[in-house]
């Protein structure tokens, strides 16, 4: 027992921050670690600066010269296929004195042209031309000033793109990732071809500790408390019949990776899983999209990944959501009480236009800043926030539910109690982010 989060050389003297008492079924977190900016300062360090990061999906970069542009981590990150086909993540400051060499959001170019002084670099990050570049002495070497990549890496899995800002970065991200790459698999293989991301994001704030957000997002406990406008809704509506409850099971995947749920079946899916709310006249495409499916995959993986789905989490900031929608979030803590988040939405490139009217409508009132959902747990985790303003007299929060008992539910905490034990364990110890074990429930 007793995982003091901080503790170590150069760690943080206060107390525990991370309380887990396994013989008496007791886990508390000590409220600094969503007030501090000490420990915010140490967590950009030990966690965002170790870890593999999500920083894209393949399918929004699919010629040579295709970019992206968004923040990693807190920098400023293009990521762009070369015109060897290659994935990289370029930093985006320009190698002369600091500019954004890319401002726009996406784009296809040969190269990239800083506005300042007009550096220019390849895809691939080399210098292109330096206007007057003879003024330069002998020592000024041009591979020096290439476009810098993540020290620790850039890597995909199953389309989806990951870096590492760690120099000493020596976990590949199919060690990382480690059982959580199942369900990115399951995610991917909802396409016969490729999972796209649809066009446009959600980018929005939310003033409460970004942690807070992950104990949220697979937290099965308050979803028919808090969102029970949303429930009667879809009651209402006939898309959903929660009277046999959400069905939800958590499973850990390792290295602080966690999944709630696995059958959708209250919910129903615009991936061949068929409910009245799609309406009579698109059942038999369904039943299409089910036997194709089966002849692609064979029965049980067609199976799991057309009617199993869920909330996966992948630590430390990566949550992909796939109910109603496939909706991809990522978040970054800009302040100890506020965060940065933004969602994008996936979809088979083959869809139909009935089921991709369907994901669309799930992505915007299902779980967007303005819909049925995210409202609610941005108004109870703000409130938590503001709550925490007591810390001097209630120090802990309590994540033991479902501690002791054998098979955990949907609605017990083991998924956070997964990703508290892998933040301490980072926190606390040196070394590799990833512990190579897919069973720390
Ligand atoms: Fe980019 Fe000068 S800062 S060219
Ligand atoms: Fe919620």
């Amino acid at each position: 027992m007793g995982a003091n989060g901080g503790s170590g050389s150069g760690g943080w003297a206060g107390p525990a921050l991370v309380v887990d008492d396994q013989e008496r079924g007791l886990f508390l977190v000590h409220r600094s670690v969503f007030t501090d900016t000490g420990i915010l300062a140490m967590e950009r360090e030990r966690i965002f600066d170790r870890c593999w990061l999500y920083a894209g999906h393949e399918s929004e970069i699919p010629k040579a010269g295709d970019f992206v542009t968004r923040r990693v981590a807190g920098r400023p990150v293009i990521v762009t296929r070369g015109r060897d086909g290659k994935v990289r993540a370029l930093l985006n400051t320009c190698t002369h004195r600091g500019a954004l060499v890319r401002r726009e959001a996406r784009r296809n170019a040969k190269t990239h042209q800083c506005f300042y002084h007009g550096w220019s670099f390849t895809p691939e990050g080399e210098v292109n031309g330096i206007p007057g570049e003879d003024a330069y002495s002998e020592a000024f070497d041009r591979g020096e000033r290439r476009l810098r990549e993540p020290p620790g890496g850039t890597a995909s899995y199953r389309d989806f793109i990951f870096v590492n800002f760690n120099p000493e970065n020596e976990v590949s991200l199919e060690d990382y990732l480690w059982d959580a790459k199942e369900y990115l698999g399951c995610i991917a293989d909802q396409s016969a071809g490729r999972m796209e991301v649809l066009q446009g994001s959600q980018p929005f704030g939310m003033r409460c500790n970004h942690k807070l957000h992950v104990e949220n997002s697979t937290d099965g406990y308050h979803a028919l408390v808090a969102h029970k406008r949303y429930f009667d809704w879809l009651a209402g509506a006939g898309a959903m019949d929660v009277s046999a409850g959400l069905r939800f099971s958590p499973k850990a995947l390792g290295n602080g990776h966690a999944i709630i749920g696995r059958s959708v079946a209250p919910f129903g899916r615009p991936m061949a899983q068929w409910i009245p709310y799609f309406g009579e006249e698109r059942k038999p495409h369904f039943e299409e999209m089910y036997r194709k499916a089966v002849e692609r995959l064979g029965e049980e993986r067609a199976h799991q990944v057309c009617t199993c789905g869920g909330i996966l989490f992948i630590f430390p900031n990566l949550i992909i959501n796939d109910i109603i929608s496939t909706t991809v979030r990522t978040f970054y803590p800009i302040e100890p009480g506020y965060m940065e988040v933004t969602a994008w939405c996936l979809g088979p490139e083959e869809e139909e236009a009935p089921e991709r009217a369907v994901r669309l409508d799930g992505f915007v009132t299902f779980n967007s800043p303005g819909g049925f959902v995210n409202p609610d747990d941005t108004e109870a985790l703000e409130s938590c926030q503001r709550g925490f303003e007591a810390a001097k007299e209630v120090e802990y929060s309590d994540v033991s539910r479902g501690m002791k008992r054998l098979l955990q539910g949907g609605e017990d905490e083991l998924e956070m109690r997964v990703f508290w034990r892998q933040w301490a364990r980072l926190m606390r110890e040196a070394g590799p982010a990833s512990t190579h074990t897919g069973t720390d429930a």
